[in-house]
């Protein structure tokens, strides 16, 4: 306590009692009243309570089901409580949670070996817990890489696209082209460049002074509006980091393990990285974050150069490894092309009957639906009027209608889904004034 505070002013918590443990009693509104009083309020989430899910459904606690096409973020790539992931999560539970890095546990070690046998390029990784940490790392990896070769600190500059999101830590929002998400965070660390994505010539321009030692893109752009890299673009990319002597970095965040069909994004377009980073599917919930690194810069980080406390957990490994497993399978990634054949389908037809859509792209089961310019700004609306319907879906910005649904989902659940999707739409459609 400071000295010449009376003890009797001083907040004094030991005195509270601790609330009490869950209970079922506590209804949505109970629930939310505790979110507004004790969350730090930079989340806005829909007025519903989640409660448990199962494959590509969940309900709410009030006993609503929705389809879900949002699969959290981009997370859920298995659905919710798949049995493989239950199991090796309650086995794992049962001998041994944390070691730390100062020792080693069988988990991490043999989903590292996994992820390289998969990767078709990388040879080494590094564990970590999220997305925005496994991109601080391949941002360092790349200072480091430089710094080893003697560059000096104002020729380690970082070339990133604009409308992407590399994630919320200081360095990898700056690395995140976006100025909504830089603002009253200044000063930002310097180092970074930011081009227009997919603008082969902005890029070339951008390299041209040789000051770049590294360049991290998303193969497809996620938050920015699900907006895929060409395949020339990439080619360009890897073209001008074999020139100028720069990491060619592939966030595949939320584009990889299996959402755009094959394991790897990288892998649709042929065009080889020296960085993959990963995170979101790579545990299919449960909180993991990997960056993979090729030959070029795999003995650039030695010892003391960087590490977390939690990277390499056993329980997040042992689900990432089970979850590889299963998001490696032919038969998922032949899933993922046929559910995304269906889900553009209807939305075509959607589009046909409501003419609600300017464009709908994407990769694999990561499809976005731009709205015409007349509905700009109305994503929103129509997420709550599929609420509504029983349909979880996310928006990309303002404008993007985002489906990102679990990788395994199945025939029924998607037909359902759409069937929900078209009653939204709808609504929407018939609520609006006749021209
Ligand atoms: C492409 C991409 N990179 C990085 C991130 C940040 O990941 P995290 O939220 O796990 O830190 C995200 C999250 O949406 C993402 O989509």
């Amino acid at each position: 306590m400071p000295s010449g505070v009376p003890k009797d002013a001083m907040p004094d918590n030991t005195r509270r009692p601790l609330p009490a443990a869950a209970t079922e009693t506590m209804t949505t509104n109970d629930l939310f009243a505790l979110s507004e009083r004790y969350y730090v309020p930079v989340y806005r989430p829909r007025r519903i309570v989640l409660d448990h899910g199962r494959g590509a459904r969940v309900w709410d606690r009030d006993g609503r089901e929705y389809v879900d096409f949002g699969a959290g973020i981009a997370v859920n790539a298995l659905g919710h409580a798949h049995p493989a992931l239950i199991e090796a999560l309650t086995a794992q539970a049962g001998k041994l949670w944390h070691t730390s890095n100062v020792f080693v546990s069988e988990p991490p070690l043999r989903l590292a070996e996994a992820l390289v046998e998969a990767s078709g390029f990388a040879t080494r990784v590094f564990l970590c817990n999220s997305g925005t940490e496994a991109n601080e790392a391949a941002i360092k990896l790349a200072r480091r890489w430089a710094a080893a070769q003697g560059r000096e600190p104002g020729r380690r500059t970082i070339l990133t696209f604009e409308g992407s999101f590399h994630g919320r830590t200081l360095a990898s929002v700056t690395a995140t082209a976006q100025p909504k998400y830089h603002e009253g965070f200044e000063p930002l660390p310097p180092g970074f460049r930011y081009a227009r994505f997919n603008g082969v010539a902005a890029a070339e321009a951008a390299m041209a002074a040789g000051d770049v030692c590294a360049v991290l893109v998303e193969p497809v752009q996620g938050e920015g509006g699900v907006t895929p890299a060409t395949p020339e673009f990439l080619a360009a990319l890897r073209d001008l980091c074999d020139r100028h002597g720069a990491l060619l970095m592939f966030d595949e965040i939320q584009c990889g393990m299996g959402r755009t069909g094959s394991l790897f994004a990288w892998q649709d377009s042929g065009v080889r990285p020296d960085v993959v980073t990963l995170a979101k599917a790579l545990g299919s919930g449960f909180p993991v974050g990997a960056m993979l690194v090729g030959d070029a810069a795999a003995d650039t980080l030695q010892f003391g150069a960087h590490g977390t406390t939690f990277g390499g957990n056993p329980l997040a490994a042992a689900v990432a490894l089970a979850a590889l497993r299963e998001l490696s399978s032919p038969d998922l990634l032949g899933n993922v092309e046929r559910q995304a054949a269906a889900i553009r389908a209807a939305l075509d037809e959607c589009d046909r009957e409501f003419g609600l859509f300017a464009e709908i792209r994407g990769r694999g089961l990561m499809i976005g639906a731009q709205l015409r310019p007349e509905y700009a700004g109305r994503a929103a609306e129509i997420l709550d009027r599929c609420v509504e319907h029983g349909l979880l879906l996310l928006q990309a910005g303002p404008d993007v209608l985002r489906f990102v649904p679990s990788l395994n989902i199945d025939d029924v659940d998607v037909a359902d889904g759409l069937a929900r999707l078209r009653a939204a739409l709808a609504d929407f459609a018939g609520a609006q004034p006749s021209p």
